[in-house]
C-alpha cells in the first residue's frame, strides 16, 4: 500500500517518512504528481488547512493521504502567528524573515511562553477522515541559538530539553516534536486501517 505526503517542504518530508519508517508501506511525496495543484491553506484553523490539504491530494491521487499543518502560538500575541505561521513577515517571506520579525517584535516582552501545535489529518479514498494533534511547549529566545532544522527551530526553545529546535540534532527533534507527537499517535490508526484493507 501506498501513503502520499500532501506537502512540497523536503524538510517536512525527510521528518515524516522517519517517523513513519516504521510501517509497511512505500511512502510517497506529493512532488511526484506534478498534476496536483498546490493547495491553498485558506482555513483559519490548523485542523481546517490539514483536513484540507488531506482531502484534495487524496482525491486527485486515489491514495491514502496524510496532511499536517503546523503553527507556532506564542502567548503573549494572544497565540499569533499561530495558523498564519509561514506568513508571518509578509507573503513570500523566508523562514529568516519569519524568524527576524518575531525576536523584534518579542524584544520588549518578557513573558515568551509559546507551543508548537501540528494538526496531522488522514483522508482515505474511500470516506476515512481522522485527526491528531501533537503539541510542544516552550518559550520563544532573545536570540538565534543553533543551526540545525529549519522554520522557527532556532528560536523556540522546549521546556523538556532547555534546548532550541536549532541545537538538537534530528533524532533528537524527532524524537518528541510537535509533529512526531502528532504522526506518533496517526501510527494505529494507519495499522488499523490496512489491516481492515487487507481483511476486505
Ligand atoms: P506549515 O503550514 O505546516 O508548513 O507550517 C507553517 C510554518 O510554521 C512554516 O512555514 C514554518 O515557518 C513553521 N514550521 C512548521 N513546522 C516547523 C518546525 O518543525 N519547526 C520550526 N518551524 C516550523
Amino acid at each position: 500500500m501506498k501513503l502520499l505526503l500532501a506537502t512540497r517542504n523536503e524538510d517536512k518530508v525527510k521528518e515524516i517518512k522517519d517517523i513513519l519508517a516504521e510501517l509497511e508501506l512505500e511512502i510517497i511525496s506529493v512532488s511526484r504528481f506534478s498534476e496536483i495543484p498546490e493547495v491553498v491553506e485558506d482555513r483559519d484553523t490548523l485542523k481546517g488547512n490539514a483536513i484540507k490539504k488531506a482531502k484534495e491530494c487524496s482525491e486527485y491521487s486515489n491514495l491514502l493521504t496524510i496532511a499536517d499543518d503546523t503553527g507556532l502560538f506564542v502567548d503573549s500575541l494572544n497565540g499569533k502567528p499561530g495558523v498564519y505561521s509561514a506568513r508571518y513577515a509578509g507573503e513570500n517571506c523566508s523562514y529568516k524573515d519569519n524568524r527576524l520579525k518575531m525576536l523584534r517584535v518579542m524584544s520588549n516582552i518578557s513573558v515568551r511562553s509559546a507551543q508548537f501545535r501540528t494538526v496531522c489529518a488522514l483522508v482515505s479514498p474511500d470516506g476515512l477522515i481522522a485527526v491528531t494533534e501533537g503539541i510542544v511547549e516552550g518559550i520563544i529566545t532573545e536570540k538565534e541559538y543553533g543551526d540545525n532544522g529549519f522554520g522557527y527551530d532556532a528560536i523556540f526553545r522546549a521546556n523538556e530539553t532547555g534546548k532550541t529546535f536549532g541545537e538538537m540534532t534530528d533524532k533528537e527533534k524527532k524524537s518528541f516534536s510537535h509533529r512526531s507527537r502528532a504522526l506518533k499517535k496517526m501510527i494505529p490508526i494507519i495499522k488499523n486501517y490496512m489491516r481492515r484493507k487487507d481483511e476486505s
